[in-house]
């Protein structure tokens, strides 16, 4: 069958059959498609749409178009927790450990930060010598070896999923929730899971500013894990404003290491209580626990024992990082950066934060890239002192810039300082979890 046939049958609205996705697909990875075909048909795609069986076998398609990771001889349930972003959302880092200290096997194939949101490899790179550039045997080993691995994407893993992306990036085509959830199962998927528990963040900071789209994607993406044959479950979580107490590469790993040491404060509070959630999910869905409670009575026992720091930095070791870090955290904050504080223009309540602001700042910064090829700093960032709820005077610190030059902080203080809205009237602290599907 000819590309424009497959084309011409989307763009006059009827469905695509499981052998005119492969077709596209293949024609997607060897090359046998142009790029105007690919883009022609993902824009008949976005705009008369495909239906729940359309999305399973595009995700289906996609996650065979390379290799898949075959977990089969190691003797755990395997399960896994996928974000879809948000500002100091850096939950992967406990959820990892922790999960692998209860018993499960995890598989995290993670990516990089773009834009106002960090990503996972970034954060672990900035732990001296920590190798996230793994083979597929090298990962597999690690598991076996500690519980899980941290990796980024393998050329060789949904080959398909990195065409289509760009394609649909230049095609303003990304928006479209069957094309996001076949991009992101799929890359899941090729885990080969018993279970996945997904975290979609809704708020000012989120991919999904709107509560409604948030609950569509996730319905969307259990619908395609569970039809794929693993148990899928997805919490829709809080990003109006940021997550705990830090934003940056260093900083969120400092973070997570003070939580795993029993070290934290309150305001890293939601941290915790989020990776102990997802982490209580992904231990219910492959049966580990009976239910939710015991799952969450687990984490909290094997946190305070400290067995997740302990597979951490067992970890740490096997992926060539400085496992320093471990008894030292400290060590991960660069003593010769400036703290400058954000304070309050004004006194009141803050009624709301515009966390897109606060990340898009430290990207400015250096700590995010605005291009996949951009460096990151990986010790800049932002203590987040306030949230929404509290109570303010003028001129109190709202949150401290961690930067290398005041003019850095000159540049995006205005653009943090009026990230807060502060009102006379007072609100209550928003929800944490505000939704299971
Ligand atoms: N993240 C992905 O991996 N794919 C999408 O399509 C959107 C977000």
């Amino acid at each position: 069958m000819r590309p424009q046939d497959i084309i011409a049958k989307k763009r006059d609205g009827h469905a695509l059959t499981k052998d005119e996705i492969g077709i596209f697909i293949g024609g997607v990875c060897d090359g046998a498609w142009a790029d105007y075909q690919i883009s022609a048909l993902v824009m008949a795609m976005f705009i008369n749409g495909l239906n729940d069986e359309e999305q399973n076998i595009l995700t289906q398609s996609m996650l065979h178009s390379g290799d898949t990771i075959d977990l089969a001889d190691i003797d755990r349930p395997k399960a896994d927790k996928h974000s879809t972003g948000g500002v100091g959302d850096k939950t992967s880092l406990i959820i990892a450990p922790l999960a692998a200290a209860c018993g499960l096997a995890v598989p995290m194939i993670s990516g990089r930060g773009l834009g106002h949101t960090g990503g996972t490899l970034d954060k672990l790179e900035s732990i001296p010598g920590y190798n996230v550039r793994l083979t597929l045997d090298e990962l597999k080993q690690t598991i076996k070896a500690c519980g899980f691995a941290m990796a980024g994407q393998t050329d060789r893993l949904v080959p398909a999923d990195k065409k289509l992306y760009a394609m649909r990036d230049a095609t303003a085509t990304v928006p479209y929730i069957p094309l996001i959830v076949a991009s992101i199962m799929s890359k899941k998927l090729a885990e080969n899971l018993d279970a996945l528990a997904l975290d979609v963040k809704t708020g000012t900071g989120a991919f999904m500013n709107e509560f409604e789209d948030a609950k569509r994607l996730a319905e969307a993406m259990c619908q395609t894990g569970n039809a794929c044959g693993v148990k899928t479950q997805a919490v829709i979580s809080d990003m109006n404003q940021p997550l705990g107490k830090y934003v940056g590469n260093s900083l969120e790993v400092y973070e997570c290491l003070k939580i795993m040491r029993n070290e934290h404060d309150d305001i890293m509070l939601p941290t915790r209580e989020l990776s102990i959630d997802l982490t209580a999910r992904m231990l219910t869905l492959t049966g580990f626990c009976k239910d939710i409670e015991t799952a969450k009575m687990l984490c909290e026992q094997k946190l305070s024992e400290g067995a997740p720091l302990e597979s951490f930095r067992a970890n740490i070791e096997l992926q060539h990082g400085d496992v320093r870090v471990i008894d030292n955290p400290e060590t991960l904050l660069n003593g010769s950066l400036k703290e400058i504080a954000v304070t309050a223009a004004g006194s009141g309540f803050i009624n709301g934060i515009d966390s897109l602001a606060i990340g898009e700042a430290i990207c400015e910064i250096g700590g995010g890239r605005t291009k996949a090829e951009d460096a990151v700093d990986h010790a800049v960032g932002y203590l987040s002192a306030k949230q929404i709820g509290d109570a303010v005077r003028e001129g109190e610190e709202l949150g401290v810039i961690f930067c290398r030059t005041r003019e850095q902080a000159d540049s995006v203080f205005a653009k943090l300082q009026t990230a807060y809205r502060i009102t006379d009237e007072s609100t209550t602290k928003p929800e944490l979890i505000k939704y299971v599907v």
